[in-house]
Parts: C-alpha cells; structure tokens; sequence
C-alpha cells in the first residue's frame, strides 16, 4: 500500500480514524502537561518584586473598580516595537501577586505597566481630572471626583487578609499594621521606617497635593509603583531550562 492510500484508508474507516485521532491527541497532551509536575513553581523569582503596600492595594482596587481595565494592558509583550515604546518586557514575576492580573485584552489606551515614574504626581492629578487638558484628542473618562472621596483605610486589613488567602505572603505584622501603613504613606512627615521595611523602596508622600487622603492618592500611588519593582539595570534572565 503506498502512503496516500494508507491515509485513505484511514479517512474512510471512521472507527481507526477516531482511535488514532485520540491517540495522537492524548500524547500531544501528555507532552504538554507531564513537564509541569516536575516543576516547583512555573514563575521564576524576580529580585525586588514584593506584596502591594496597602495604599497601593487601596489604588489597585479603585484601578478594578472604576475598569481602568477595560482600555488598558499591564502585559509589555516581547517584541520590539513594544519594548521600544513601553520598556522591558513584562515578566511573570511581576503580576505574581496581582489577584486577579491586570494584563488586560485591550488597548484604547497605553499599556501601563510601566507607568510608574514616568509622569509626576500633578501630572497625573491633572489627567485624571481632565485628560483633555494634557492631551487634547484623548477619549479617556474623567475622575476628578476621586479628588473628593475621602478614605481611611479602615478595611484595608481585611483586604490583605483576603489576599494572603489566595497566597500573597502578607505577614500578621502586615495585616495588623494596615491602617496605619495605610495612612502613613500618604504623609512625607510621617514615621516610615516600619513601612519602609516592609514594603521596600514603596514611595512616602502627598500624592495629590491636597491636605486629606482620597481615592486620588490611592490610585496615585498604584500608578506610580507599576513596573518599578524590579532593577531591570541588574536584572538578568535564567539561562532557559
Ligand atoms: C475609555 C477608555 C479609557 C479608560 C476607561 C481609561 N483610560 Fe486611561 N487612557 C485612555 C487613552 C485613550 C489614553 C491615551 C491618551 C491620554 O493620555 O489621555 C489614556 C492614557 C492614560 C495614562 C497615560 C499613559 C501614558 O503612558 O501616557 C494613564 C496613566 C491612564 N490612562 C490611567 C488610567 C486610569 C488609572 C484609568 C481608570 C481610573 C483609566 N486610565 C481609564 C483611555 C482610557
């Protein structure tokens, strides 16, 4: 029998055709999934990466909330293009205690994993409030209103609670601290050293510029953590497996 009347064989004997059919998808699965019992963890430690602060946190559910979402990515794809315009490309590392990802699916806007630092503070506040006013073609919502919403932290705890459930290594002495964590990072005059050791390199100060602490800071101070974690001037990629 040559080769072509083989397969006819085969095409036209439904039976053989489904057991092979399964065969070949049962061994394409087993080399999929056999690799992944094997391994500890499928995302490889990054230096630097570490648990929200609560402000943060704070930020990132305003972030959720209000579908910051829906027109931004957090997901730097490694291809040139992208890495020219955004900067390193995302590592798995940095989303390892985002509950639920960011990565997002669309783009109306930039992608934003790299966000933090590249604008100032006011700059920010400004473009909340009014995008138009720093770029006039923008179609982004406005939400100035979080200039408004006074907070105080008071869930705060229970919110890293709920995330160390879902494996975020929040300590007790974190969780019991939140509040005041919470609202110390949003006060340069405040003491910061316990916060500062336990969120390492997490940036103290008035974020909106006004005397109480809103909605505004909160997010603020998400933007400005996003993609700074890591020293990608030292950072060097594991040799593949
Ligand atoms: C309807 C889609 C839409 C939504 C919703 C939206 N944005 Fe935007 N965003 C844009 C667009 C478009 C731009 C680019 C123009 C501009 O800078 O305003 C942008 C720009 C930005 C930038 C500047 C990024 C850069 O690298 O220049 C930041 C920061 C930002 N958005 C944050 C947010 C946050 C935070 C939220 C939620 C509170 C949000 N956006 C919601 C569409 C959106």
């Amino acid at each position: 029998m040559s080769f072509m009347s083989k397969h006819k064989f085969i095409e036209t004997n439904a039976t053989l055709l489904l057991v092979l059919s399964l065969l070949v998808v049962t061994i394409g699965g087993i080399v999929e999934l056999v690799p992944l019992f094997f391994f500890q963890s499928t995302i490889e430690k990054v230096e630097g990466v570490r648990p929200y602060s609560p402000l943060e946190m704070a930020g990132r559910n305003i972030y959720i909330r209000e579908g910051c979402y829906v027109c931004h990515s957090q997901m730097i794809r490694p291809l040139r293009d992208e890495v020219e315009r955004y900067g390193p490309y995302s590592l798995a590392a940095e989303s390892m205690y985002d509950h639920p990802f960011q990565w997002g699916s669309k783009r109306l806007g930039p992608d934003l994993a790299r966000v933090g630092g590249r604008y100032s503070d006011a700059w920010q506040v400004l473009h909340l409030t009014n995008p138009r006013d720093v770029v006039p073609v923008s179609i982004m919502p406005t939400y100035g209103f979080m200039l408004k919403n006074t907070i105080d932290g008071k869930y705060i705890a229970d919110v890293l609670r709920t995330n160390r459930m879902v494996g975020v290594p929040y300590t007790d002495e974190m969780i019991k601290l939140a509040q005041q964590d919470f609202v110390a990072q949003a006060d340069s005059e405040s003491d910061s050293e316990g916060l500062l050791k336990r969120y390492p390199k997490a940036q103290v100060r008035n974020f909106d510029g006004q005397p109480q602490l809103t909605e505004m800071d909160a997010l603020i101070a998400y933007l400005q953590v996003l993609g700074t974690m890591v020293d990608f001037s030292t950072f060097e990629p594991l040799p593949s497996r």
